[in-house]
């Protein structure tokens, strides 16, 4: 077990180049099940999620290699092989295994998917979406059991805008007879990606990207050569650390128009930012930083995934920020360990309620999920003294060489083994 450590207050300067966007990747390495032939994936991530999604595929028979972020998957002996327990718990997006799986061999069994524990995380609209397309779908013992005798295209309106419902009902449409149509479907930029993918394999798709996604589908899917889209999570990130504590970053490898919420709201808070075809500059350094109020909302409004760490630089502004959340009811775990730092937060309901503090002091926190652990990353950028945040585990799964990006950047971090005595620690806590 480790913990990273960071000593506040120094300027961040230079450029961080962003990886390949995680929640794209968890759902390209599955649609590769759907192919003939050789699929090969460039641009992906050092995160430990495709690292459980490449064993995943190894599991039901594929020949995978990944070196240097490239995955070159031969799916051809991969079989239906019922995956209850094991790995699949490992992370959310094991459920596009559903989509795929069934798309393919039209019969799944796939764990219920773990993640992030962020409130209650249904997943009734992927298999409203499933059982629209012909398939059977019983929940059996924690694990989900879709069996379908030919899947036919359907019309399915999703009663809840979903990022994980949209790419998956694609994934199960895609070989399904005839025609389907997705409405009130997620427009996030990873939908498109995936679209991207599959229309490279030979599927036929329109609409990703917009509220309605059309699917003619079609026999057989072939191989082909994709490279993902950078991550506009990581990316925001980054921007919000060089809004706290940036002299100048450029984050390189970007698409701003992902990111135009989050760009509108730093440039609220009085911080410049330039954008060109794909880099971002943030100019930070100014002596006050003005409060904001942000709502988290379906793309392309503000990210969800991007609230928790911007409301470690809300610390830092001048007033009181509050901070919506209409996508999930109970994601402010991160709110309890910036309190320790010395922050003044309320959370009341599916808000938070920030008012600026002249600084954080460092303390010994725990991330308690991915983008909680980016807000304490965050945190402690800005805090006097050295930070110690474990739950790395966290961390991991979404953010690739973050202490090489960040020291290049200038910053002090560096992980270190937990002791003996810190291990019971944290194990009793
Ligand atoms: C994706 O999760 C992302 N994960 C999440 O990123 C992100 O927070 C989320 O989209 C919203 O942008 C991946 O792409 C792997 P949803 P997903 O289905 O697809 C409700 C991160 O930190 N809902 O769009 O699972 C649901 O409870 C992670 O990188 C239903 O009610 O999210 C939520 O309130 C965390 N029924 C809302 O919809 C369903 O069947 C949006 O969820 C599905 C969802």
């Amino acid at each position: 077990m480790e913990k990273l450590n960071i000593a506040g207050g120094e300027p961040l300067r230079g450029s961080v180049h962003i990886s390949g966007a995680k929640n794209s990747a968890v759902a390209l390495i599955p649609a590769t099940i759907l192919a003939d032939s050789t699929v090969t994936i460039e641009g992906l991530p050092k995160i430990s999620d495709i690292f459980i999604l490449r064993d995943l595929l190894r599991e039901i028979g594929g020949n995978v290699h990944l070196e240097k972020g490239e995955m070159v998957v031969d799916p051809t002996p991969m079989i239906s092989m019922p995956l209850p327990n094991g790995k699949v718990k490992k992370l959310r997006a094991s459920y596009y295994l559903m989509g795929a799986m069934l798309g393919r061999f039209k019969k799944a069994v796939i764990g219920l998917p773990g993640g992030c524990h962020l409130g209650p995380r249904p997943i009734d609209q992927h298999i409203k979406g499933f059982e629209a397309l012909g398939a059977e779908v019983t929940n059996e013992q924690g694990a989900i059991y879709l069996r379908a005798e030919k899947l036919v295209g359907a019309r399915i309106y999703l009663d809840v805008v979903s990022v994980g419902a949209t790419i998956n009902i694609m994934l199960a449409a895609v070989m399904a007879e005839g025609k389907t149509i997705i409405e009130n479907a997620a427009k996030e930029p990873e939908i498109i990606d995936v679209a991207t993918l599959l229309a490279n394999m030979g599927a036929k798709i329109k609409g990703a990207g917009t509220d309605v996604i059309r699917i003619e589908g079609v026999k057989s899917l072939h191989g082909c050569r994709h490279a993902i889209i950078p991550d506009r999570i990581e990316a925001g990130t980054f921007m919000i650390a060089g809004a706290a504590m940036g002299k100048e970053v450029l984050i390189d490898n970007v698409i701003p128009t992902h990111l135009e919420s989050l760009i509108a709201k730093i440039r609220e808070m009085g911080i410049r930012i330039e954008t060109s075809n794909d880099q971002v500059l943030v100019i930070g350094g100014q002596k006050e930083i003005k409060p904001v109020d942000i709502k988290t909302l379906v793309y392309p409004g503000f990210p969800t995934d991007l609230q928790q760490p911007m409301t470690a630089l809300l610390t830092k502004a001048r007033g009181t920020s509050v901070v919506t959340d209409t996508v999930y009811s109970a994601r402010f775990k991160h709110v309890d360990e910036l309190r320790r730092m010395g922050s003044d937060i309320k959370v009341e309901g599916r808000s938070a309620i920030i008012t600026g503090t002249k600084s954080l002091q460092s303390a010994k926190v725990k991330a308690s999920d991915l983008r909680a652990g980016a807000c304490l990353v965050v945190a402690g950028l800005i805090a006097d003294g050295v930070t110690e945040i474990t739950g790395l585990e966290h961390i991991d799964r979404g953010y690739s060489n973050l202490e090489e990006k960040l020291t290049r950047l200038g910053a002090a971090v560096w992980r270190e083994k937990l002791s003996q005595e810190e291990i019971e620690q944290l194990q009793n806590s």
